[in-house]
């Protein structure tokens, strides 16, 4: 089920909103400013199939899933709004080829496109699993800004994880077809996140800063990194007989969805260009 959430994120929010830490912020920068081009690119992958879906309750699905990825590509938006007003310019470059690409692949691989979004999914229902499986890594670190994101987001990510997954097995189906699509799709979001993540470091005189990398790589890929948490559940899209509902943690959304029922969600609508100051 959408539900319409407003954010407090402006110019005004804390340039490192994750735990003050430069390399953290610039990590979710990078990877959260993907989302307007690909939660759009995911949303025009299901419907290019839709005709195909005679099960109603999944057409309902498809409906919820097109509409909750629309609102997460709007906030994900005004994320990258305020971050061209903070200075750095790269991300609107950058989603410009990022969404190009997409488009054009849409239309040229549509069936592979299919296949791609559904391992991109499992990759967002993994990360979605960790913010509340893990909040003292993606939760308690942040400024009170973002909270709300990370927990809407995640929730409604976990909500709809087996829409696409359900089409994709209604279309194709095809098991070696899903997993080319995660192996690339795997080594090509390692690349994006790193390639965009670089010139905000660079913005910010830390390209180049040996404890900076040290520290961010152990984020990620130390003994209880960010990466290396979520391994075993990322392994589990390579079996034959996988779904993502395999793990089960419809629990996650009854915990958002208090927190949701209580009004902790509700913002006053900030306009990136309401931020700037006169
Ligand atoms: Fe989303
Ligand atoms: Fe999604």
């Amino acid at each position: 089920m959408p539900r319409f959430v407003t954010f407090n994120i402006t110019e005004k929010s804390p340039r490192y909103w994750h735990g003050g830490n430069a390399f953290n912020t610039h990590f979710f920068n990078a990877f959260f400013t993907t989302f307007p081009a690909g939660e759009t690119f995911f949303v025009r992958s299901v419907q290019k199939y839709r005709h195909l879906i005679k099960d109603e309750e999944l057409q309902a699905d498809i409906n919820d899933f097109s509409t909750q990825e629309g609102n997460h590509s709007s906030a994900h938006d005004l994320h990258g709004d305020v971050l061209a007003l903070q200075g750095y310019k790269s991300i609107a470059r950058d989603n410009r080829f990022l969404d190009a690409g997409l488009k054009l692949f849409n239309k040229t691989m549509p069936r592979f496109s299919l296949a791609v979004t559904i391992a991109i999914e499992h990759f967002t229902a993994i990360l979605s699993h960790q913010v509340y499986a893990t909040p003292e890594l993606f939760i308690e670190p942040l400024h009170e800004d973002f909270k709300p994101l990370f927990l809407w987001h995640a929730a409604e990510e976990i909500e709809h994880k087996g829409v696409a997954y359900d089409v994709y097995e209604e279309v194709d189906g095809s098991y070696w077809l899903r997993i080319i699509a995660m192996m690339l799709t795997t080594v090509a979001i390692l690349m994006l996140v790193f390639i965009r993540l670089s010139p905000l470091l660079r913005k910010d005189g830390l390209l180049f800063s040996g404890s900076t990398w040290k520290q961010g790589m152990s984020f990620l890929f130390g003994k209880n990194g960010l990466f290396t948490l979520v391994v075993p559940h990322y392994l589990q899209f390579y079996r034959r007989s996988f779904h993502p509902w395999d793990q089960q943690d419809y629990h996650f959304i009854d915990e958002f969805r208090a927190q949701f029922d209580s009004g902790d969600f509700v913002n006053e609508i900030p306009t990136p260009e309401a931020t700037v100051p006169a």
